[in-house]
C-alpha cells in the first residue's frame, strides 16, 4: 500500500554539463510508473534538474538547505528558493553532513520543521556506525536521532516525511546491510512512529533504505515488509544502473 521511493543522491558529482548530460539520458529511460523516483542534485545543477526533468515523473531536490528563508547566510540555500524551483525534496541530516561539516541534531530538526513548512519533503537521514552496531547501539543512536530530529513534527506532518536508514559502515563502501538486519531497523524505525504518532501513520511513512546498494541487491532488499525504496549513492550516477533500481520490480 506504500509506493515504492527511490531517490539518487548524486552527493558532490557531476558538474552541470554532465548533470545535463544524465538527466536528459534518464528522461529518455522507461521507467516503472508505479515506482516514485527524483534525484538529488548538488545546488548548482538544481536549475539544470528542473528545465530537464518538468515534462518527466522523475521528481528532483537538494541534498541540504538552511531552515531561514533569507538573509546573511553565506553560501547557504533556502526553501523558499527551492519552492521556486518546485524542488520536491531535500536531503537533511545525511551521515556525511553530520560527520564533515557538524551539523547537530538541533539544527537539523530546524531543517526538518522548515521543509515541511515549505512542502517540501524531507528525506531524514538516521544510521549509525561501524562501532555502534558492534557494540550493539544500533537502536539507541537511531532513536536518540529520531527523537531529537523530529521533535515538535506535527501528526499531520509526519507521513510526508521520508526516513532513510542509511548504516554509515555500509555508505559507499560496497558492504551492503543484509536484507534481514535493514528490515530490522526499518521495523525499528517504523515501530518508534507507532509508539509516537500511532498505527496509521506507521503505516503510512515511507522509509528508504540507504548503503551501497546496487541493482544486484535492490529486488531482495525492497522486498522486505519495512523498506519501501532506496537512497542510492554510486549507483544513481549511471542510467543504466538507475533504470535497473527503478525497474526492479
Ligand atoms: O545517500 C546515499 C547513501 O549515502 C548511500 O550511498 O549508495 O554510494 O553507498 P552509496
Amino acid at each position: 500500500m506504500r509506493t515504492p521511493v527511490i531517490i539518487g543522491n548524486w552527493k558532490m558529482n557531476l558538474a552541470p554539463s554532465e548533470a545535463k548530460a544524465l538527466l536528459r539520458e534518464l528522461r529518455e529511460l522507461d521507467l516503472d510508473q508505479s515506482v516514485e523516483k527524483g534525484v538529488c542534485v548538488p545546488a548548482i545543477d538544481l536549475l539544470i534538474a528542473e528545465d530537464i526533468l518538468k515534462d518527466s515523473d522523475i521528481k528532483f531536490g537538494a541534498q541540504n538547505m538552511y531552515f531561514e528563508e533569507s538573509g546573511a547566510y553565506t553560501g547557504e540555500i533556502s526553501p523558499t528558493m527551492l519552492n521556486d524551483i518546485k524542488a520536491d525534496y531535500v536531503i537533511l541530516g545525511h551521515s556525511e553532513r553530520r560527520e564533515y561539516f557538524k551539523e547537530d541534531d538541533e539544527l537539523i530538526n530546524k531543517k526538518v520543521l522548515s521543509a515541511l513548512e515549505h512542502d517540501i519533503i524531507p528525506i531524514l537521514c538516521v544510521g549509525e556506525t561501524l562501532e555502534e552496531r558492534e557494540s550493539n547501539k544500533e537502536e539507541e543512536k537511531v532513536r536518540n536521532q529520531l527523537e531529537k530530529d523530529l521533535k515538535d513534527v506535527k501528526d499531520s506532518d509526519i507521513e510526508k516525511v521520508i526516513i532513510a536508514y542509511e548504516p554509515i559502515w555500509a555508505i559507499g563502501t560496497g558492504k551492503t546491510a543484509s536484507s534481514d538486519d535493514a528490515d530490522c531497523m526499518c521495523k525499528f524505525i517504523r515501530d518508534y512512529i507507532k509508539k509516537v504518532y500511532g498505527e496509521d501513520y506507521s503505516e503510512k511513512i515511507r522509509i528508504q533504505y540507504g548503503g551501497s546498494m546496487k541493482p544486484k541487491n535492490v529486488k531482495e532488499l525492497l522486498a522486505k515488509e519495512n523498506i519501501d525504496g532506496g537512497l542510492i549513492g554510486g549507483a544513481s550516477l549511471k542510467a543504466s544502473d538507475f533504470e535497473q533500481l527503478i525497474n526492479y520490480k
